[in-house]
């Protein structure tokens, strides 16, 4: 990250560095897989792309996560950076100039056809998939959605 970008970083975000030290929890208690993070969906496609490790997080989009049908085999893109309007997909606005955004999509894929929870408040450590980070009160208490 150059120092433009930090600058960016910082003035959009300023509570995304304490948000991380948040435990990572599931958006319900009564989910099956309980806190096992074993029992996370797995981006099938993780280990063939970089977009995975990016060290910062986008600025917060909603401070709940999404609920989206998503297909085996198909290849979708995760907005990272927060100010797609297509959310929580990638719309392409990472790219304008104008926003010197440092984020990438995260490109992913999933095992089985079915409905997934999709992280929108883009502070996830189990990118793309919500993990409760959401409900941390650095993210609760941000002006947002
Ligand atoms: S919306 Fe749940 S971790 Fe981001």
């Amino acid at each position: 990250m150059n120092v433009l970008q930090k600058v960016h970083f910082l003035k959009v975000s300023p509570m995304i560095r304490s948000a991380r030290s948040c435990p990572a929890r599931w958006y319900s208690s009564s989910s099956a897989a309980g806190k096992d993070e074993t029992k996370f969906p797995k981006n099938t496609i993780e280990d063939l792309n970089t977009s995975q490790e990016q060290p910062t997080n986008g600025v917060i989009y909603d401070k709940k996560p999404f609920r989206m049908e998503l297909q085996e085999g198909k290849r979708y893109s995760w907005c990272l950076c927060g100010r797609s309007k297509g959310q929580p997909l990638c719309d392409g606005t990472h790219k304008l100039v104008q926003y010197k955004i440092p984020h990438r999509p995260v490109r992913f894929q999933v095992e089985k056809t079915g409905t997934y929870w999709l992280c929108n408040c883009k502070q996830t450590k189990h990118r793309p998939f919500c993990d409760g980070t959401h409900k941390c009160e650095e993210v609760q208490k941000t002006s947002g959605k």
